[in-house]
Formats: structure tokens, C-alpha cells, sequence
């Protein structure tokens, strides 16, 4: 027996862009139904990247006192950069008069999951998304096998695809599940988590001829780390004292604060922009549409400034008739995306010793790092890109 419900937007994905868009949409008076196939207790539990731009904090502020984004979260107003062993920090509040959060992207998640079921979401999560049918007409709709394994159809009038990097709806609206743009890179990072207190008061990026780190912080008792590996390397062949002595070699004149290390992951990373965003009533948010590598911190960003864009677009469309909107909804997007995918490649490239790089690849490198940081255009470029651009 298929079970068939109606509702006006059927989401696919329970991430930063799914739950956001049902909230913005409900604020709306636009009522939505989101799938997932991951379980809660998955989705609030899984590790992924700390940091939130202004204006993705502004937009947070809507789901009222149940952002703990302000108040858990940290306000960061700088970075550092540090190569040829000393450390530049560019001053965000000074320079652009912004700042970002470092705020786990699963404390997002839990206060947007909380919020919705508080709202009486329907939210339903070990849904598997099989297919979109209908795309092109009015009415298009999303089969789905529910968590008992049973046929499920939501009938909508707009489908959208917030399901991630591996996308089902993707091949509704490009024509293929992969269809893209795409650069991969020769390197990954291993990320981990130790108990330990801060090294520094703010995130240093680091570029060192034995290759990229970044020391992030979670807490002041937890902090995340990561250094450049071979996207291949098995996370468990490292002992603990070897990831310290990886760590450490890449951060020369920093005394990093060792503690147990409870986490271990491999990230592996890549480029991607989706061909098409839109197709006919079904489209494309946050990774569904793109990935970024990590090293801009625009991933879940990026998501919040194409639900934005698309909430607006939904609004027009199922309110007023107006489909003026989401026929731009592409072009608009793809402009912040395509910036934010400059700033992460820009970043990543800068910072990482690519496999085989030659003298003059490090030294020039080097140069490239000194014209940003002693220059001001050069450190306000970086600081506007990272901080983010105004939202539409
Ligand atoms: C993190 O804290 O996990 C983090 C921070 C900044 C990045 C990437 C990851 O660019």
C-alpha cells in the first residue's frame, strides 16, 4: 500500500539547507513536509565544519531563542595566517567591521530539528528519496520508501533538492546524477578532536613545507585540528603520538596544547557546481548544487545563501503567481556560488603543498602569501570573502 501525502513544497534532506527552508517557508504561511534518509540521532551527531558567517548567524537569529548561536557559539573578528614560520592575523572587525561564529554545524542542526518539531513540522526522518517525477508540470512529486520499507509519494507543488553531495534529485534537474563542473584535489585532510584546551585565541591556517594545518577550536576543553594528508591514508595507521608530532611539524613556533585525541577522520575534497539549479518545479540547495573544499569555511554558508535566494523565489511563485523569481533563481545564486568557489580554490591552492610542487612553486607561494598580508586591499579581500558577502 503507497501512503500519498500533499503538501506545497516537498524537501529532500534534513541538513542546514532543508530545515532552514521549511522554517523560512512556514514563516511564509507555505507548508512543506521534509524527508530524510539518515535517523535524528545520525543527522545531530555527525561531525562536520565550525564556522558561520555574519549574515548566516542574522538569518539563525529568525528561529528565535532556540539559535544558540550567539550565546554557545563564539564570535571570531580574525584569523591567522602563518607561513615561513610566523603568524599575520587579519583583522576582520577592522578591516570589513564583520565577524563569524564558530559554531558546530550539528548545534545548527539540533536547534533547527528542534525548532521545526516545535512547529509542528512534518519531518520524517529514514525516508529514502528513490526519484522526482513530474518536474516539468505543476504538480511535480517524490517517491520515497518510508523507514518501515513501505511506498511513500509526497505530491507537491515545488520540489527541492537540499540532499547533499549525493543527491537524488540532482538527476531530475541537471539529467544526470553527476552533471557538473568539477576539480578534484591531490590532497585531504585528517581531522581530529582531542581534549585539550585552545593553542591560540583564534583559527591559524597554516602553510609549512611539510604542508597545510588548521587549528580550529569546538569548546575550552575540546579543540579540532587538521593537516593535509593523502586522500587514501588509513585514519587508524597513525599512532596518537604521531598525528601530535604531524600536527605540530606544520605549525612551526606554535606550542600546541596536546591532549587524548577521540576523533579521527579523513576528509577528502573536491569542487563541484551543479550544470543546472532549476528544472520546470524542481531545484537545487546547498551541496546538492555545489561543494567547496573546507579551507574558505563556506560549505553550510554557501547552503544558507541559496535557501535565501530560493525561499524568496518560492514565495513569489506559490503566493502571488509569480514566476519571475524562480526564473532567476540560477543566475542569482550562481553569482555567490562561483565567488565562493574562487575564495575556496584560492584558499586551498595558497595554503597546501601540492604533491610534486618544485622550489618555485613554495617560493612563489610565499610571495603570494606576503602581497596578501602586507597589503590591505589583500587582507580585505580575504576578510570580506571570509566574513561574507551581504546577503541579497
Ligand atoms: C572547523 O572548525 O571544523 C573548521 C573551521 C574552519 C574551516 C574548516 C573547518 O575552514
Amino acid at each position: 500500500m503507497t501512503t500519498t501525502v500533499r503538501t506545497r513544497v516537498a524537501i529532500v534532506g534534513a541538513g542546514p539547507a532543508g530545515l532552514l527552508l521549511s522554517h523560512l517557508l512556514a514563516k511564509a504561511g507555505i507548508e512543506s513536509v521534509v524527508i530524510d534518509q539518515r535517523t535524528r540521532e545520525e543527522i545531530e551527531t555527525t561531525i562536520r565544519a565550525g564556522i558561520l558567517e555574519q549574515g548566516t548567524v542574522a538569518i539563525l537569529d529568525s528561529i528565535g531563542p532556540a539559535s544558540r548561536a550567539r550565546t554557545v557559539g563564539h564570535r571570531h573578528d580574525g584569523i591567522e595566517l602563518r607561513f615561513d614560520g610566523e603568524g599575520h592575523r587579519i583583522d576582520f572587525a577592522a578591516l570589513v567591521d564583520r565577524g563569524v561564529w564558530l559554531y558546530p554545524q550539528h548545534e545548527v542542526l539540533k536547534d533547527l530539528i528542534a525548532a521545526r518539531l516545535a512547529d509542528g513540522q512534518d519531518l520524517r526522518f529514514g525516508v529514502t528519496a528513490e526519484r522526482v517525477e513530474d518536474a516539468d508540470t505543476a504538480r511535480p512529486r517524490i517517491v520515497a520508501v518510508d523507514a518501515e520499507g513501505a511506498p511513500l509519494v509526497i505530491d507537491a507543488e515545488f520540489v527541492v533538492g537540499a540532499d547533499g553531495s549525493r543527491s537524488v534529485v540532482r538527476g531530475a534537474v541537471t539529467g544526470s546524477s553527476t552533471g557538473g563542473y568539477f576539480r578534484e584535489y591531490p590532497f585531504a585532510w585528517f581531522g581530529v578532536l582531542c581534549e585539550a584546551p585552545p593553542s591560540a585565541p583564534e583559527l591559524i591556517y597554516s602553510n609549512s613545507a611539510n604542508g597545510f594545518a588548521l587549528i580550529s577550536q569546538r569548546s575550552a576543553t575540546v579543540q579540532r585540528m587538521y593537516f593535509q594528508c593523502d586522500p587514501d591514508v588509513d585514519p587508524n595507521s597513525f599512532t596518537e603520538a604521531q598525528l601530535w608530532e604531524e600536527l605540530q611539524a606544520r605549525v612551526p613556533g606554535v606550542d600546541l596544547q596536546e591532549g587524548p585525541i577521540f576523533q579521527r577522520d579523513v576528509l577528502r575534497f573536491r569542487s563541484f557546481v551543479a550544470f543546472e539549479l532549476r528544472k520546470g518545479r524542481a531545484a537545487l540547495v546547498g551541496d546538492a548544487a555545489h561543494t567547496v573544499p573546507p579551507t574558505g569555511a563556506k560549505g553550510m554558508n554557501l547552503a544558507v545563501a541559496d535557501v535565501v535566494v530560493l525561499e524568496r523565489a518560492l514565495r513569489a511563485l506559490l503566493l502571488d503567481g509569480d514566476e519571475r523569481l524562480i526564473d532567476a533563481y540560477a543566475e542569482t545564486a550562481l553569482r555567490r556560488i562561483w565567488k565562493a568557489q574562487h575564495f575556496s580554490w584560492w584558499m586551498t591552492s595558497m595554503l597546501h603543498v601540492a604533491p610534486g610542487a618544485s622550489d618555485f612553486d613554495r617560493l612563489r607561494q610565499l610571495g603570494e602569501l606576503s602581497t596578501v598580508v602586507e597589503s590591505e586591499a589583500g587582507r580585505t579581500y580575504l576578510a570580506e570573502a571570509y566574513t561574507g558577502w551581504p546577503l541579497a
